[in-house]
């Protein structure tokens, strides 16, 4: 078949089934505030923020009309060595919004690019402060840090690793935190489940502190199915890699921008990493970026300790684009002009009272919330993991909603200015539909 008579040929589609979907192809045209627009005409409430991402809804005008402007006055402007307004502005108004000391911002494209930043960074530290045999990075099972090389290496998603060989050496994971038979349908974050930090103590004891350079996690773990940190666990990883001079970095790509509460996890939960990345809801993933907030100690022992000249030998040709710093501060006035976090954060009793709502539909095993985030887990079908939730997803979409199906678990993010008419649907067409499935 020639590429004319095949349009969707050419495409190698990312994370995607491509064979399945060209064969049921499933596009969107437009989109609006809380919905999609699919090419067949329908209304598709969006469940999912996009892939977690569109906080402030979707196609918002003063987001427009800032790309617009600044695409017609200053297209490209090259980082390394020179400098444009509006990368600055947005590093400031950045690190206003990130917790205490944490006011230094490398931009990168992207969460994965953020990953790989934050662990090269944490090398570079510890490297300038003498410390060159911490080259050890330790991450999570289940973990997603994205699909760099450093974010599968410490990632634990097994799928997202074993077509690519060794990885990088050195890297050590803690146990996840998912457990049904102590959590199973815990509102919130579970009581069970702090000790599984201690873990790292044992991961010290094995390799030595000194050869470990940074411990690496998201905050709530999205992607591998919404695993909400247990009660003290992050206080406690963040107790003992202070307790042997290790870098600690949360990964919100996810949690970042109102997801949970506030601009950030840690700032929401009161536990301060030495790095945050962040991409997604930055700039309302209108224009691709992310950034690395990086504590001003761990800046300045890179960037004081070094020689004259280049301090860190990284970066991006699209760090900090004109477009994306101009869609990021869009994005970060409409969040405060309209109180998008404080709005999100008004509906989370009335969010985690509708999911948990689903509790004993048919194959709902666990019920899980943080935020405006919800994880429903299907029991797998036996002889087909996998396949109940990949079913629900299209059900789902066949009728006008959107939702993310990741293993045996759907789940929901959607954009933070919903209101409670969108969260009853959402779950009514969940319960319906769920019934439906074999
Ligand atoms: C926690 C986390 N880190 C990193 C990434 C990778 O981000 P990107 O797809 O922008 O590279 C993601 C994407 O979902 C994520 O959830």
């Amino acid at each position: 078949m020639t590429l004319q008579n095949d349009p969707l040929a050419a495409l190698w589609m990312p994370f995607t089934a491509n064979r399945a979907f060209k064969a049921t192809p499933r596009q969107l045209k437009s989109a609006k505030d809380m919905h999609y627009t699919s090419d067949d005409g329908r209304q598709i409430l969006d469940g999912t923020a996009g892939l977690w991402a569109v906080n402030a809804g979707h196609c918002r005008p003063s987001i427009v009309a800032a790309i617009q402007k600044t695409a017609a006055e200053l297209d490209y402007a090259p980082p390394f060595q020179l400098g444009h307004p509006l990368s600055f502005e947005l590093a400031t108004r950045i690190a206003d919004l990130m917790p205490n000391g944490l006011d230094r911002i490398f931009f990168t494209n992207s969460g994965s690019e953020s990953v790989d930043t934050a662990l090269k960074i944490a090398l570079a530290y510890q490297r300038a402060r003498g410390q060159g045999t911490r080259t050890r990075l330790i991450g999570r099972e289940r973990g997603y840090s994205g699909v760099g090389f450093g974010g599968i290496s410490v990632g634990g998603i097994v799928n997202n690793r074993r077509q690519f060989g060794t990885l990088l050496a050195g890297v050590d994971h803690l146990p996840h935190t998912h457990n049904l038979e102590h959590n199973a349908f815990t509102k919130g974050r579970p009581q069970w489940g702090a000790h599984l930090a201690d873990n790292l103590e044992a991961i010290v004891a094995l390799h030595g502190a000194e050869t470990i350079a940074a411990v690496i996690v998201e905050p709530m773990a999205g992607s591998t199915g919404v695993l909400v940190p247990p009660q003290g666990y992050l206080e406690k990883l963040r107790e003992i890699t202070t307790k042997h001079g290790i870098l600690l970095i949360f990964d919100e790509v996810i949690t970042g921008f109102g997801r949970v509460g506030g601009a950030t996890a840690s700032g929401t939960l009161g536990v301060t990493p030495d790095m945050i990345t962040m991409a997604k809801g930055l700039t309302n993933a209108a224009v691709p970026m992310g950034a690395v907030a990086v504590s001003r100690h761990v800046h300045d022992g890179v960037v004081e300790g070094a020689a004259d000249g280049i301090e860190l030998f990284h970066g991006y040709t699209y760090s900090g684009h004109p477009l994306a710093a101009a869609a990021g501060l869009a994005t970060l006035d409409l969040y405060k002009s309209e109180g998008i976090f404080e709005h999100a954060a008004s509906l989370h009793g009335y969010w985690e009272d509708a999911v948990h709502s689903l509790k004993g539909k048919r194959h709902i095993i666990d019920i899980r919330n943080m935020g405006i985030v919800a994880g429903i887990e299907l029991e797998p079908r036996p002889g087909a993991p996998t396949k109940r939730a990949t079913e629900l997803f299209q059900k789902c979409f066949d009728n006008g909603l959107l939702v993310r199906a990741t293993g045996d678990i759907v789940a929901l993010s959607p954009p933070l200015i919903l209101q409670k008419a969108h969260i009853d649907e959402m779950v009514g067409r969940i319960a319906e539909l769920v019934e439906t499935i074999d």
